[in-house]
């Protein structure tokens, strides 16, 4: 059997480094088109074969355990920022076992009260934040913010109110905010590319992660010895777990996931609200409907709004739509890596398994999947590059035939979508990934998500000029390029 493909490049070592970098889906898109489904592309010396379209997630994210790993493509990457024995630094039945550990955590009874606290913390920032002093002073006049910033902000104050922990969110307005700076910094793709360089932003990172575990482990022992008390918070919960050997999770451990959490959680909601608001403004007759919906499902006779509950949000649609809509064609993660731990054999025709011949994939590879490539496929989606939320509130949206179905490694249906997120690994709608390594965190970013978005339909007008901002793929985030102001004016009366 062969080899797949492998993309033309001018310099052996680097590769197609410069133009995967600048814009991946060009990348994919472009080499989708010469070779098809499957090929394989230079990344700085490493061997990375893509698979694309709903076939190729399937082959990946569905990939078996003896042939793909997660840990070995990511851990020079994760564990100096997360910190040891936890996610990728682990074997992977451990990682499993805290993953099912952080689901628990994620209960509805937590959910739920999550909400008010979201709340508060936008009317705090609106009070607090120079962006939003025209808003505070109750001008008529549009003022703006910088979108990217604003939401990053507001993104890490709620999570921190909320899952984190009331002493996390007391240390944003202190010390805790440079040492998620300097965290962050080491997170990038140079840190995935080389994993230690002799430069001060690692040895940043590695102060940062000694002493972010240490404010961890600090809050977790001050609980123990009953100085504060907690609300619903993760770390309460990750308290009480036991693995299956009767083994309680260390307070190290538990430090370390919560520093996993607060990673995995802080750009990628950032980024799709950020994006979700971009397209609102740019889509005023979309915000109308938001807003309407608000009214209809929140609006009270003196013209506020009673609270949002948690069991509001399945039946504001509009709302569910334009997230939905934000996450297919601005996937915060265009880039799923595993590493190839022994030989793969696959189909040379993902989508026509039965009449081609095999490739194989040696050990030592990469592979890489990329969701939104299915997600943004002209030949699946109806104007597929068009920012359209009512595609998932009427069916015409799709192209695809109605009632045509895919049929999933585990033997499942899986239907293109309408409404109800498919989970299987052969989907073209994966913003959360597939399979073993799916996202958890998806109930609390929709929590999260649909509260800051409720926020601000309630209270302001947006608008923007010069159009929705360009893709910047230079962080490992699909984010908007600079500027991408928003214009706001107080909603009136
Ligand atoms: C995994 C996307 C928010 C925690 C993933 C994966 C994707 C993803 C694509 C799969 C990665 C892979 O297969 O290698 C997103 C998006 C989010 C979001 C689009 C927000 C809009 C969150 C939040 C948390 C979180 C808020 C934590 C509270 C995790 C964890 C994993 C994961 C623990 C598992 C990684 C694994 O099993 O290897 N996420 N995520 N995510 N995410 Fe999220």
């Amino acid at each position: 059997p062969s080899l797949p493909p492998v993309v033309f490049h001018y310099v052996p070592w680097l590769g197609s480094a410069v133009s995967y970098g600048m814009d991946p889906y060009k990348f994919y898109f472009d080499c989708r088109e010469k070779h098809g489904d499957l090929f394989t592309f230079i990344l700085i010396g490493r061997k990375v074969t893509v698979a694309l379209g709903p076939k190729g997630n399937d082959m990946i994210l569905g990939g078996k355990l003896s042939q793909v790993s997660a840990e070995e493509a990511y851990t020079h990457l994760t564990t100096p920022v997360f910190g040891k024995d936890v996610v990728y630094d682990c074997p992977n039945h451990v990682f499993m076992e805290q993953k099912k550990f952080v689901k628990f955590g994620l209960s509805l009874e937590n959910l739920k009260a999550y909400i008010p606290m979201i709340f508060e913390e936008f009317d705090t920032m609106l009070k607090t934040d120079d962006s939003f002093k025209a808003f505070k002073d109750g001008s008529k006049e549009w003022s703006s913010f910088p979108a990217l910033k604003t939401l990053g902000e507001l993104t890490i104050l709620t999570a921190s109110r909320t899952l984190q922990g009331k002493e996390v969110r007391a240390g944003l307005d202190k010390s805790f905010a440079q040492k998620y700076e300097n965290l962050d910094r080491g997170f990038t793709p140079i840190n995935f590319l080389f994993p230690y360089l002799p430069l001060p932003s690692y040895w940043k990172r590695d102060q940062a992660q000694k002493e972010m575990s240490d404010f961890y482990l600090g809050i977790i022992e001050g609980r123990r010895n009953g100085e504060s008390d907690h609300e619903h918070d993760m770390i309460a919960s990750l308290q009480n777990q036991t693995y299956k050997d009767g083994r309680p999770l260390s307070d190290r451990e538990i430090a370390h996931i919560m520093i996993a959490l607060l990673m995995a959680g802080q750009h990628t909601s950032s980024a799709t609200s950020s994006w979700t608001l971009l397209e609102l403004a740019a889509n005023p007759e979309v915000y109308q409907r938001l807003y309407d919906e608000q009214v209809a499902v929140l609006g009270q006779p003196d013209g506020s709004f009673r609270m949002l509950e948690y069991d509001d949000i399945k039946n504001l649609k509009v709302m569910d739509s334009c997230i939905r809509e934000t996450l297919r064609i601005h996937a915060p993660i265009h880039s799923i890596f595993r590493k190839v731990i022994s030989d793969i054999s696959v189909p040379q025709a993902l989508s026509a398994p039965s009449e081609s011949g095999q490739y194989v994939i040696p050990k030592g590879y990469y592979v890489l999947a990329s969701p939104g490539v299915a997600q943004m496929d002209a030949r699946i989606w109806e104007n597929a590059s068009k920012w359209d939320p009512a595609r998932w509130t009427d069916k015409s949206g799709v192209a695809a035939k109605a009632g045509e179905q895919y049929e999933n490694n585990a033997g499942d249906k899986v239907d293109y979508g309408f409404g109800a997120i498919s989970k299987g690994t052969e989907s073209p709608y994966q913003p959360f990934g597939a399979g073993r390594h799916r996202c958890i965190g998806e109930s609390f970013a929709y929590v999260q998500l649909s509260t800051i978005l409720a926020a601000f339909v309630q209270n302001m007008e947006l608008k923007l000029e010069g159009g929705v901002p360009a893709t910047d793929y230079e962080s490992m985030i699909v984010l908007p390029k600079h500027p991408h102001t928003i214009h706001y004016r107080k909603r009136q009366p």
